[in-house]
């Protein structure tokens, strides 16, 4: 699956509302995409995926911290449990404790 999809967990992050939109856009339409690049993957396995998804989809939209910390959380626990259940356990998902992008600034916004 694209690294790409990787970082979208962080919790702090989630206080710059837009751009958790922005990625949870991209990890949407990045799990099918993951699904048919490696031909490996079940459909079934992503589909699963697809509430873990919705769940932070809902605390974007309400601008729910704690929503948002538990949804992240339970949607890196989907993304683990597939890898376990792939033979790839080794690759284990957390959401960043830094961020890994020391040329992008990710500033509070305002609550529009
Ligand atoms: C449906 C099962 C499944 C789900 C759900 C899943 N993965 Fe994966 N992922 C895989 C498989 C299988 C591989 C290994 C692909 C290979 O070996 O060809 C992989 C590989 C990866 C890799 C390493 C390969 C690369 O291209 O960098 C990353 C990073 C990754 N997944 C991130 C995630 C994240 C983040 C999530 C949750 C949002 C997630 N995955 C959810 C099955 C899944």
């Amino acid at each position: 699956m694209p690294a790409k999809t990787g970082h979208s967990a962080s919790a702090e992050w989630a206080l710059n509302w837009k751009f958790a939109a922005y990625e949870l856009r991209q990890l949407k339409a990045g799990l099918p995409e993951a699904a048919m690049m490696y031909p490996g993957i079940p459909a079934p396995n992503v589909t699963t995926m697809a509430a873990p998804v919705q769940s932070v989809a809902d605390a974007v939209e309400a601008r729910d911290i704690r929503k948002f910390a538990k949804a992240t959380g339970e949607l890196t626990s989907g993304c683990n449990g597939c890898h376990q259940s792939m033979e790839r356990g080794f690759i284990v998902i957390q959401a960043p404790a830094v961020s890994p992008f020391s040329n992008q600034l990710f500033p509070l916004q305002p609550k529009p």
